[in-house]
Order: C-alpha cells, then structure tokens, then sequence
C-alpha cells in the first residue's frame, strides 16, 4: 500500500512517499481503509523534532484518520464492520491507505457528515470542549481566544457563547484568519503578528479585563496579559506554545495578581480530548460547530501540507485522501 514515512525529524521533506506492506490487524484491533487523513498542527511539531519522538525510523507518520472498517482481528468488535470511523493512533500510521487499531478507539461517524469533515473537525473540536467545561464560564465574563481562525481556536470561537461567554476577544494574524473568527462569534480580533498586540488589547479593553484567556500562543506575551486580567477571578488556560515556548509566567507572577493559570495537556488531559471526540462528530454532524476544510490533498502531498501548517497558510486544516480510497 502507499504510505508516507517519516524518514527522520526536520522540514517536510523528511516526509516520503513509499510502498510497504498493509497492516495485519491484531487481536482486538480493527483495520481500517483510510478515506480522509488531518495534517494537524502537533504533528508538524513531532515532525520537526521540537517535541520528543521516541521512535526508530523510518515510520509511517500520521495520528488521526476517518475511513471504513473493513477486517476485524481476534476478539474485536464486528459490529463495526463496514461502518466508517475516526481513529486517533498513538503509534502512529495514519498517512497510509489502511491502518490497524485498537478497536476501541474507533469513534463511528455520523452518517451525515463527510469523511473530510470528520477528519477536519475532530482534533481541535474535542480539545475546545474540554477547554471550556474546564473554564467554566458563568454568563457574565471577557474571554480571550488566541489564534482563533484556524484549529482550535476556532471551535472554541463557535462554542464560546454557548458555554458562557458574554464577550468574546479573539486574536489572529491574517486578515481572512480575523475575518473568520468574526464569522465564527468574536466580537473584537485583535491582529497577534504584530509585537505589542498585548498594547492593542488593552486599548480595545478600556479598562475592563479578561476573565478567561485561552492560551495557545505562550511565550512572553503571557505574561503581559496577566496585568489585562480580573485580579482574584482570572483564569488563563494554557494548552499550547505556538510562540515556541510554554507561557512565560512564574508563580509569584499568578499569587501577586490572585490568578489561576491551569496547565491542560499530558495524559490525564488528553484522555479528556479523546472522550470529547464523539461529541465533536456528532455536533458537527447536527450543525452545531462548523468543520473547517483549507484543502483537500493526494496522500503523496503530505510534505507540501506540512509546508501550508509552517508557513501559516492554511485557513482550516489540510486533509490528505489516499488514491484508492
Ligand atoms: N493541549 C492540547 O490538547 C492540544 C491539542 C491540539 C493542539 N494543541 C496546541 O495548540 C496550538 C494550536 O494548535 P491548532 O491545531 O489549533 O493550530 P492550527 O490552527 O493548525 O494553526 C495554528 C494557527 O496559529 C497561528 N499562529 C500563531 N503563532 C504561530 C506560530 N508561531 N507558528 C504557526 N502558527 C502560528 C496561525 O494563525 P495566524 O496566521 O492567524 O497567526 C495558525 O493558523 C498548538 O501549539 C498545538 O500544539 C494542544
């Protein structure tokens, strides 16, 4: 079958084409054939070496797929025979034309939602709504959403008011990424590419302040917002470091200020994200959140899609589709 191996950490490039042999699958695992495959941001982390990757290459890359079951291995559940699922893989083997997992991993697929869609949709919306139980809003209260035109940000953009937020303050750093996050429910975008935004959003504030930030971008900027936030009441939830760094901020940073910073990753957390995954289908599924598709791309492109994520290009997540889906 074709696949793409990831050859060693570095740019795209690392990322190759080839042929290997189809997955068998094992007890308790179901085989799938891949129909629709998300390029997702942390992957392009674990690509570039930025995050630790323990493993002996080359591998077929990819964490996430939607496609039908078509084999069932000793003791698995048949029930899914046939049915189209999304699996989430955490050894890897996505970006390939069949991949066997852990049955239970499968989350089926609405019938009324494309395989595009449920691949587009699924990771960042099953991170915002842990995100916002987590912060649990209480009718009244300023939220900030960082990066909010793209991925996550832009689901807990669509959700935000639901669980709420009476204000919404998003920030991006492409004038169609702020249009969409104004499409999507923000109130004000504040533009984060330039390096005093944290200046901007004071301005835009005018002396009220941020009850909840959620902090994708990290780094230094984190800090400033502190002084942007409710003393006493401010919470700011931290789950990624798109600046390169985690939040800058110490903890006499917090007690000097009464805030919260609540750390939303590692395992505990991401077994949060998975349980969210059904939830994000079937409300994508019911209208309810909007999957955002940048572009739709032959498998053997995987590399260019990694080139769309770093140079910030794409409006929506990159999904690649294998020729003999
Ligand atoms: N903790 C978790 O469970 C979890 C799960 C998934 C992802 N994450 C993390 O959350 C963050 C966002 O992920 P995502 O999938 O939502 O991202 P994404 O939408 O695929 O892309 C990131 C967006 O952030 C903006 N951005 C700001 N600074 C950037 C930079 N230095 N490099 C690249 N893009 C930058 C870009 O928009 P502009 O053009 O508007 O700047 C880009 O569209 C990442 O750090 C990711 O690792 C955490």
């Amino acid at each position: 079958m074709q696949a793409i191996l990831l050859t060693a950490t570095g740019s795209p490039d690392v990322l190759v084409p080839g042929e290997v042999p189809a997955p068998r699958p094992q007890a308790g695992e179901l085989l799938i054939r891949t129909e629709a495959i998300p390029v997702l941001f942390p992957e392009t982390m674990l690509r570039s070496g930025a995050f630790p990757l323990p493993v002996q290459f080359p591998i077929v890359f990819g964490t996430q797929a939607a496609g039908v079951v078509i084999e069932a291995g000793a003791g698995a559940d048949t029930t899914l025979l046939g049915q189209r699922v999304l699996v989430s893989s955490n050894t890897f083997g996505t970006y390939a034309e069949q991949v066997s997992v852990p049955a239970q991993i499968a989350v089926r697929i609405p019938d009324n939602l494309s395989s595009v869609d449920a691949a587009a949709v699924t990771m960042s919306a099953s991170v915002a709504l842990p995100l916002l139980e987590t912060a649990k809003l209480t009718g009244t209260e300023t939220v900030l959403i960082e990066a909010a035109g793209t991925g996550v940000g832009a689901y807990l953009t669509q959700l935000a008011k639901e669980f709420g937020a009476a204000r919404v303050i998003a920030t991006a750093g492409d004038p169609e990424k702020a249009e969409q996050a104004r499409g999507f429910g923000a109130d004000v975008v504040i533009d984060h590419s330039v390096p005093d935004w944290t200046n901007h959003l004071r301005e835009t504030l005018g002396g009220a302040t941020l009850d909840v930030v959620f902090d994708s971008i990290g780094g230094e900027s984190a800090l400033a917002l502190l002084d942007l936030m409710t003393p006493l009441r401010g919470r700011m939830l931290g789950y990624g470091f798109l600046s390169g760094t985690a939040a800058q901020v110490s903890t006499m940073d917090l007690i000097m200020r009464g805030l919260t910073f609540i750390g939303c990753s590692g395992p505990d957390w991401l077994a949060g994200v998975a349980a969210a995954r059904r939830e994000a289908l079937e409300r994508a599924a019911a209208g309810s959140i909007t999957p955002l598709v940048d572009r739709v791309l032959p498998l053997d492109q995987a590399a260019q899609a990694h080139r769309l994520l770093a140079d910030r290009v794409a409006k929506g997540t990159v999904v690649l589709t294998p020729a003999n889906p």
